[in-house]
């Protein structure tokens, strides 16, 4: 049977009815999600209202599990569908925790579980729209004039991830199931209801619902892959074709890279790894050109208590300072507040790193974040040392390494101050005349 749908256009605001009440834990679940997931791209866009409402309805670990199996497809309502044109009274309904498989069922009725791009949206079949059935089971139209059945895409392809896409559409749609369960219980009810009132509700923590998304500067995004975009080092193997089109040079990512290395020796506790970036490897030259080609970064940042603790012989090898900063960059903008929010909501968090195919795992402890596991784990020490929309610095107190690295990662040497010494230029000199030997191409500055 067709599902019949309703789309209804109401007049009212939902954020102020949202309860405060109902908790929002991180789902208890196994798996691990991506951050490039579609999932985390939904939290953290511009569609604040949907995602507030996926949380309210516990959804998250159900859509976890969804996308761990197949990808999906979300039809994501703008924001004044699910505010001002909603009724009222619809949404108190909604958010009535007795109510709560009916907010499910509405969310779920938004999404398709497989990838629907609009280049793949079905032709218009002699207007015969093709059913697709959704995550709630009801079946839902999908129209050859881009429409979704009542409702428009307004944005489609909006959120492309590997897991899924979103599109944005012009209106709620609601499934027929939960038309039906409003107007059971509109009827038994007395008509006396009050207006909702009250402020919208605001993290105290993070104002997620105050603040906007992080603004983007003008220029878009590469459409390479950053690690297509990184110089062949020690630290990667055979040196990629040269991206089409060459650099853009949106940004001035050579000030921008040092400025905030100006931050971090202003900061203080950062000095070997501003070092570490400046004189003993070329990566933040590295770093200023991959922000000027439009890529961002966010830097986890030792601090120099956990970058005395190295062993010697961890950061003499040739081309090791580079395998260990690569895997403290992570080739996406996150702050303090957007990580925490991740692990907050999803218990753990895997982040792609420069050092390919490591990823940082991140999970929430102790009210901050901490990145990797065991004894080789560090915590978010000093958040947000540096934001600027393209680089982000994030003060942690330990140097992390791969989980298969960080086991065997020699315990015994001494806490020897490497940097330092390398810094007078005696180890130096000896690492650029190995270099010099071995005739490979390292991009070492302080060579030249
Ligand atoms: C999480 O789920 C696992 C198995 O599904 C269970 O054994 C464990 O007790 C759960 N943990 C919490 C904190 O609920
Ligand atoms: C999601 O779609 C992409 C592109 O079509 C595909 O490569 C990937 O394997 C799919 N993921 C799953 C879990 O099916
Ligand atoms: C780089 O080396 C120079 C010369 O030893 C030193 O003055 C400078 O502070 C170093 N830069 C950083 C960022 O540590």
């Amino acid at each position: 049977m067709d599902c019949q749908i309703y789309g209804v256009l109401f007049l009212l605001t939902l954020a102020s009815a949202l309860p405060e009440n109902l908790p929002v834990k991180p789902s208890n679940s196994t798996a691990q999600i991506n951050s490039n997931s579609v999932l985390v791209a939904l939290l953290d866009s511009h569609y604040t209202e949907l995602s507030e409402l996926v949380e309210k309805a516990l959804l998250l670990q159900t859509l976890e599990e969804a996308v761990a199996k197949h990808n999906i497809t979300i039809f994501a309502p703008r924001n004044e569908a699910l505010e001002r044109e909603l009724d009222p009274e619809f949404k108190r309904f909604l958010l009535e925790p007795g109510n709560l498989k009916s907010l499910q069922n509405l969310l779920l009725f938004h999404m398709i579980p497989a990838r629907i791009d609009s280049n793949h949206w079905p032709a218009n079949n002699n207007n015969k729209p093709l059913h697709h059935t959704t995550l709630c089971r009801e079946k839902i139209p999908l129209n050859g004039d881009k429409t979704v059945s009542t409702a428009k895409l307004i944005k489609s392809d909006d959120i492309v991830r590997p897991d899924g896409v979103i599109h944005g559409i012009e209106r709620l749609l609601i499934p027929k199931s939960v038309q039906q369960d409003f107007n059971a219980r509109r009827s038994l009810r007395a008509t006396s209801a009050v207006l909702p009132e009250g402020a919208p509700e605001v993290d105290p923590r993070t104002h997620r619902l105050k603040k906007p998304a992080p603004p983007v500067p003008a220029g878009g995004p590469p459409a390479l892959p950053i690690y297509d975009a990184m110089a062949p080092g020690p630290s990667l193997a055979p040196a990629p074709a040269p991206g089409p089109g060459g650099p853009h040079h949106h940004f001035d990512g050579e000030s921008q890279v040092k400025d905030f290395i100006q931050t971090l020796l202003h900061y203080g506790g950062y000095n070997e790894l501003a070092d570490i970036l400046v004189n003993l490897t070329s990566l933040a030259t590295e770093m200023g050109r991959l922000v000027s080609e439009g890529y961002v970064l966010t830097v986890l940042a030792p601090n120099d208590e956990a970058m005395a603790k190295l062993a010697t012989d961890q950061l003499s090898e040739p081309g090791a300072p580079e395998q260990i900063m690569y895997y403290h960059l992570i080739p996406e903008y996150q702050t303090e507040e957007s990580m925490y929010n991740s692990v907050r909501r999803f218990g753990k968090v895997n982040y792609d790193t420069l050092r390919l195919p490591h990823k940082v795992s991140a999970e929430e402890a102790d009210g901050s974040v901490k990145f990797g596991r065991g004894e080789g784990s560090a915590y978010l020490f000093d958040p947000d040392i540096y934001t600027d929309g393209r680089i982000s610095v994030q003060g942690i107190d330990g140097v992390l390494f791969p989980a298969e690295e960080s086991t065997a990662a020699p315990k015994a040497a001494p806490a020897a101050k490497i940097v330092s010494k390398l810094r007078r230029g005696k180890l130096l000199e000896v690492t650029c005349k190995m270099l010099g030997a071995v005739g490979q191409d390292y991009h070492f500055s302080s060579c030249h």
